[in-house]
């Protein structure tokens, strides 16, 4: 291992980082949650929370709160809990829609990712004989990929001629707006549904929500959105970009523990449409009507009407504590703070001597997350492997690639430039 004093390792950048800690607004935040600690039991340097987040420290109380209530009141928790369970899933209802810049009634907190999906493309793929494509980005999440072949299939369509893979131009690492849009004019009335990331997990490109949303509107497609790496990252107004569908997962930047239940948006538009085909369950028929045990499904307004099963408590009392936090801090002060932050890695990264390492992420801060994904001609397993040992905590994917996300929720510039040190060979 390189221990030489490298060229990064200028005391004027950590002082600056150091100063930008001290007039960080955000910077009591981190207080609220757990940090794992190394061997020698310093904080680790953890730029993992893409992948899952760290757990607030008040996770433990609200569900000891759950669980006491449990004990005490047995079945009349539904209704005695402190939060009673029968309507536990209401308090997500304007919180979640904040988050993803929804009007009340638009989002639903409900199952897990890859589930709310499918029950999204049931009701927003239909397919027609002239028009039964899905647009795709290359390199979705396996889980997505899956999702829209299952789905084509189960349409009696062939994947391999259903599923539409756009890609980078040659030479390039992420997806051109301009190039989707092209597409759209061109080959759009193919398209049953447009169904992207809204940031690639892989290179951390942040798409364009908004042009997207529009160019498959005009060329007659649905468009819907998965924000497992945007939801908590990205500053998003999916209402106002007329986006139809999103689901999201809680375990990444949202911090609510491994398996944490998922979000799932639909655009008021589709608020009350009785007859869009779904797979209905119980908790998402009218309230008023759910306990007369009528055989005949009548849905709720908005996507409360897509639930299928009562509230997951347990998962849902960690998820609450979560994004109690994010509505105290604001996604617009967070991706303020998270602007600032990414950009200083990339300004300690580029500065590194030699040929090393390239980022894969957009540069432009409007096309991008908190995610850095580096390119490096070193093992990047090893690598990683090697920050690990040092304290700090990225992931590797294969096959040369490193993802770094700094959060502004809990990462301090002095773990960007401890990080960046450590990346360049040096101490830190
Ligand atoms: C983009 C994306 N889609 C889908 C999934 C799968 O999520 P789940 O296991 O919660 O269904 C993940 C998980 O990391 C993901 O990153």
């Amino acid at each position: 291992m390189e221990t030489t004093s490298s060229a990064i390792g200028y005391q004027p950048y950590l002082d600056y980082a150091i100063e930008l800690d001290r007039h960080d607004p955000l910077a009591h935040f981190r207080d609220q949650y757990l940090i794992p600690k190394t061997v020698d039991g310093d904080p680790m340097i953890y730029l993992t929370g893409n992948s899952l987040g760290l757990q607030p420290k008040r996770v433990r109380e609200a569900l000891e709160q759950e669980l006491r209530d449990w004990a005490e009141f047995g079945v009349e928790g539904h209704f005695n809990a402190k939060h009673p369970w029968y309507s536990y899933h209401e308090m997500f209802r304007e919180p979640a829609a904040r988050l993803v810049g929804g009007i009340p009634g638009e989002a639903v907190v409900m199952n897990t990712l890859t589930t709310n999906l499918h029950l999204m493309m049931v009701s927003f793929y239909r397919p027609t004989p002239s028009r039964y494509k899905i647009l795709v980005e290359q390199g979705p999440f396996p889980s997505d990929m899956y999702a829209v072949w299952s789905q084509a299939r189960f349409h009696g369509y062939d994947p391999n001629d259903a599923i539409v893979t756009l890609h980078p131009r040659d030479g390039e690492d992420t997806i051109r707006t301009e190039d989707i849009e092209r597409y759209l004019v061109t080959r759009g009335d193919e398209i049953a549904l447009v169904m992207l990331g809204g940031v690639n997990f892989y290179t951390g490109q942040a798409f364009d929500m908004e042009r997207i949303t529009a160019a498959g509107h005009a060329a007659g497609c649905v468009v819907g959105f998965d924000l497992a790496h945007a939801a908590g990252n990205l500053l998003m107004h999916l209402h106002d970009w007329d986006v139809d569908f999103a689901v999201w997962c809680s375990y990444k930047y949202l911090n609510s523990g491994p398996g944490g239940v998922s979000g799932c948006f639909v655009h008021e538009r589709h608020a009350f449409e009785p007859e869009l085909p779904r797979f209905a369950g119980w908790w998402g028929n009218d309230p008023q009507s759910r306990f007369e045990m009528r055989p005949e499904f009548l849905p709720q307004h908005g996507a409360a009407g897509w639930q299928l099963s009562n509230a997951q408590i347990l998962p849902m009392a960690a998820h609450k504590v979560a994004l109690d936090l994010f509505m105290a801090a604001g996604m617009e002060a967070l991706r303020k703070k998270s602007e600032l932050l990414t950009g200083y890695l990339e300004y300690l990264i580029d500065r590194i001597p030699g040929e090393r390492y390239s980022i894969i992420t957009p540069r432009d801060p409007k096309q991008r997350g908190c995610q850095l994904s580096i390119r490096t001609v070193d093992d990047a397993r090893l690598l990683s492997e090697r920050l690990l040992w040092q304290g700090v905590s990225v992931d590797f994917r294969p096959p040369d690639v490193i993802r770094v996300a700094p959060v502004p929720m809990y990462n301090t510039f002095e773990d960007v430039w401890r990080f960046a040190q450590k990346l360049a060979g040096g101490e830190g």
